[in-house]
């Protein structure tokens, strides 16, 4: 029997809620299936921690993760620590120096959840988003001088390169390929951004001559947004920069119901380091602690987490336990207009997945 070593980092806020469920509804998977293991280490990796030692972090964080075969993480972000020290002191931290270049964001409305998009159903939204997570506009180039002064500057350089855009077109394209419809669109904004943007488009168009039997087509962001909500079932595979991808996935989210249904894989797919998986969603400071965060995007999340270690059949049993939540609106956080806590969706899953088949 396999065990995996899994890392989990609940973060902050509703990030220790949604992760713990997480951990129990992987367990019950585990137990499910019968061939593996899980071997579960939890880090107390955030706020509460830096108020603590001044870090997220201990220095070798990063070292001690690559023992692990994946990572799951909650979210970080606290009310009285600047935004940035958070996000880049620990889940920037560790995808960068993962390499975890690919951010897979599937998106699709599922049964019994409504879309407020009027008139669209299930069939009609089922996109897998792809963010380029390693460079682009979050590569960390800038800097500040002059602070305090008349003469303050500050820049945020957006840093392109061509290795980094031909491997997520690749990525995105063999995705794409994978899928029934076999079409990407490649998100820009080259009308505007004239090096950086363009050097995307250019490459996106190589990389597509290797792939022809990917049909894609182009972009730009602005127009994106409209064509998202009006046109959704024209979309299948969508491949976007760093900044652009993060907001068009908060609005895909939104379009399938709740940012608390939206889940994410950090992927390093040489498989050189461990991936990370996480719900999209923050750590939610209005709704932490009293027990009511949907649940399900973390699980869905651990459904990507189960299929990278090839536990196909664990995945396919959780991913369908999910969709018998969501398809009962009795099960419904407040998020979604339903009154169910936590614990009732997290016992629920469980006890889809200790009485299915696997
Ligand atoms: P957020 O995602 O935490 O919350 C936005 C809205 O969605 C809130 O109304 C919240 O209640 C709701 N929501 C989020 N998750 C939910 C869930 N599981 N169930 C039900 N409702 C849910 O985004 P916000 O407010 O912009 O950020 C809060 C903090 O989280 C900030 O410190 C931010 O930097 C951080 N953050 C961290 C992320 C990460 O660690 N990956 C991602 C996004 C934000
Ligand atoms: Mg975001």
């Amino acid at each position: 029997m396999r065990t995996y070593k899994i890392a989990a980092i609940p973060g902050d806020g509703v990030g220790t809620e949604v992760v713990s469920a997480g951990l129990d509804v992987l367990r019950a998977c585990a137990a499910r299936v019968g061939t593996f293991a899980l071997d579960v280490t939890p880090f107390d990796w955030g706020s509460a921690r830096y108020r603590r030692t001044g870090a997220l972090m201990p220095d070798d964080g990063v070292e001690t993760l690559k023992a692990y075969d994946a990572i799951l993480f909650g979210a970080v972000g606290a009310p009285d620590v600047p935004d940035h020290v958070t996000l880049w002191g620990l889940r920037l931290a560790i995808c960068q120096s993962l390499d975890q270049y690919a951010n897979v964001r599937p998106t699709r409305i599922l049964d019994g959840i409504p879309s407020p998009l009027r008139g669209v159903h299930p069939q009609d939204l089922d996109w897998v988003i792809i963010r380029e997570n390693s460079e682009g506009e979050y590569s960390g180039h800038g800097g500040r001088s002059h602070r305090g002064s008349s003469m303050e500057v500050a820049t945020e350089v957006s840093v392109f390169t061509r290795t980094g855009i031909e491997r997520i077109m690749r990525f995105a394209f063999e995705v794409a390929r994978s899928r029934p419809r076999k079409q990407l669109t490649v998100v820009t904004k080259s009308n505007a951004q004239r090096f950086g943007m363009v050097l995307w488009d250019e490459v996106a168009r190589e990389v597509a001559a290797e792939y022809p039997d990917v049909a894609s087509d182009k972009m730009l962001v602005d127009a994106m947004t409209v064509r998202m909500v009006l046109q959704p079932a024209s979309l299948d595979t969508i491949v976007a920069t760093n900044l652009h991808a993060d907001i068009l996935s908060d609005l895909a989210a939104a379009l399938t119901g709740s940012i608390g249904l939206a889940p994410t894989a950090n992927l390093n797919p040489e498989r050189k380091f461990p991936s990370m998986f996480e719900p999209i969603h923050g750590s939610a400071f209005d709704i932490a602690g009293k027990g009511i965060a949907n649940p399900l995007a973390t699980f869905w999340s651990a459904v990507m987490l189960l299929d990278h270690l090839g536990e196909g059949a664990a995945a396919r049993a959780l991913m369908v336990a999910i969709e018998r939540a969501a398809a009962d609106p009795a099960l419904h956080t407040p998020d979604l207009g339903g009154r169910a806590a936590t614990r009732d969706v997290t016992e629920a899953v469980i006890g889809f997945i200790r009485g299915q088949n696997a």
